[in-house]
């Protein structure tokens, strides 16, 4: 670098060096993109052996790193867009969402409070007001944009077992845990993410605290069960403390009755979190709105763009019905979001959001909505749903294919199961479909996802995005089945 400045700032030496540092990493990504391959297919061991950190004491300038990252990183990185790349709920991005990474990260605004963030503040502010009013909670600001659904599942669960608390005059924040804490349960299906035991663990309740309900044949809770084990759990001394509600699982993408939960819950003083992390791009649907039909009744919600929404990582969001919750949560710092500053009104976000230093994300979503208006941003969000309804109708016309689950957002779930073979039982062919998706990935010509699914291993085509037709999807199933009778071959 010999002697040059290396901060982002205005003289001409910094604003030349920013434009070909971009302009040079934008060059590169568009040659990425034209890759044909989703994946160049190195093993895990080749790229432990290829990449190595062996920094240049003087520094190799802008431009070499970019060079090296180039060559070490981007390569080797998976097609996010490529038709063939489906395995999870991993979206390719809008181009407007990398523009205002651009913005976001040129400004380097940081949304803890409004001194380092004034506009950016305002617009997060409205941002959430507007989400709001989608998912029909009464107008307000109480909310947050979250790295994703993980830390807004975490909200969600932290405030319930504050305001759990509360009720009973105690304190968590000033306190902490009391009590007999093995009693208090949360209610969840058995298909909600791992995120619900992850953050249970967190909250110091441990995996223990959670109780899983049944789900019927197409993955929802069954609120019958839900019902019968609320009761069970009262007989049994149990307090609960919430229960979450998944509209949108990872796998099925299964929406749990939202209106019927919320109905239970009210009746018993339960807290109902929500997690739409992915079925919450239906909240600007035209044609599927309505699957989310009680969300409007809920305590609060994950939402999160970096799926169904096209952001790229990280962009989430976390609602919460009622404001006073925040209450829960609040800690005044004096550098930040002091009494003074807010006595005159001074916004501040820092007291909604577990970080203190944070992202923009906002903006992405944003410059998403202006770029593309609701409408069009609906069109691409139902293609996936409408996309997968005809997958799954084709994948049952095949006579090597079985269909495993109607889907309900935009994955279908099926498996490989060739009629004439000479497949031993379920454990053989569960392995076969582990190993088709494998071999896929290591051809680096497909990434198709591998789970499970009511005690069977199928694949997973999670068809979030909007440039993939039928006739892409159709190829890619007959790469499965090559695939599998070379397999079966060998
Ligand atoms: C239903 C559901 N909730 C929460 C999450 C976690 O979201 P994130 O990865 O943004 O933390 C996922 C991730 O796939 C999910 O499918």
């Amino acid at each position: 670098m010999s002697g040059l400045n290396p901060i982002l700032a205005a003289s001409a030496q910094s604003t030349e060096a920013y434009k070909q540092a971009i302009e040079q990493s934008s060059k590169a990504v568009v040659q990425w993109l034209q890759q044909p391959e989703m994946y160049q297919g190195k093993s895990v061991a080749e790229l432990r052996e290829r990449i190595t950190l062996d920094f240049n004491p003087q520094g190799l300038g802008n431009q070499a790193a970019i060079e090296r990252a180039v060559e070490f990183f981007l390569k080797d990185s998976l097609s996010v867009h490529h038709p063939q790349c489906v395995a999870h709920l991993h979206c390719p991005s809008l181009v407007v969402s990398q523009a205002a990474e651009v913005l976001i990260n040129a400004t380097n605004q940081s949304m803890d409070s409004w001194d380092q963030s004034p506009s950016a503040t305002i617009i997060e502010m409205k941002l959430i007001e507007w989400l709001r009013s989608q998912v029909g909670y009464q107008a307000g600001d109480a909310g947050v944009f979250t790295s994703g659904g993980t830390q807004s599942n975490l909200m969600g669960l932290m405030l319930a077992r504050d305001a759990f608390f509360a009720r009973q005059g105690h304190s968590i924040q000033q306190d902490g845990l009391v009590g007999n804490l093995k009693k208090i349960k949360v209610f969840c299906s058995e298909h909600a993410h791992f995120s619900v035991q992850k953050n249970m663990a967190l909250l110091g309740l441990g995996y223990q605290s959670v109780t899983l309900v049944k789900t019927d044949a197409f993955a929802r809770m069954d609120v019958n069960d839900l019902r019968e084990k609320l009761a069970q759990a009262k007989a049994n001394g149990e307090q609960i403390l919430a229960i979450v509600a998944t509209a949108g699982t990872t796998d099925a993408g299964a929406i749990d009755p939202l209106r019927a939960i919320a109905g239970l819950a009210a009746e018993q003083q339960i807290w109902v979190h929500v997690d739409a992390a992915w079925g919450g791009a239906l909240l600007l649907s035209e044609r599927y709105r309505d699957y989310l039909d009680g969300i409007e009744l809920v305590d609060s919600v994950t939402l999160d763009f970096h799926k169904q929404f096209f952001q790229t990582i990280s962009c989430g969001a976390f609602l919460l019905k009622e404001a006073r919750h925040y209450e829960l949560m609040r800690y005044q710092a004096a550098y930040l979001n002091s009494e003074f500053d807010e006595a005159q009104g001074v916004p501040n976000l820092v007291s909604k959001s577990l970080q203190t230093t944070r992202r923009f994300d906002a903006l992405k979503l944003w410059m998403g909505l202006e770029a593309l208006g609701q409408k069009q941003y609906a069109q691409i969000i139902d293609h996936g749903v409408t996309l997968a309804q005809q997958v799954a109708h084709y994948v049952s016309e095949q006579p090597s294919l079985e269909l495993v689950m109607q889907p309900q957002l935009a994955s279908v779930l099926f498996r490989y199961r060739p009629t004439a073979s000479t497949i031993a039982d379920d454990a053989a062919l569960a392995l076969l479909n582990q190993r088709i998706g494998d071999a896929l990935l290591d051809s680096g010509r497909a990434n198709v996802g591998v789970t499970e699914s009511g005690g069977v291993t199928c694949l997973k085509m999670t068809l979030l995005n909007p440039t993939v037709t039928l006739e892409d999807i159709k190829t890619l199933l007959a790469l499965v089945e090559s695939t599998g009778q070379a397999l079966l071959a060998a």
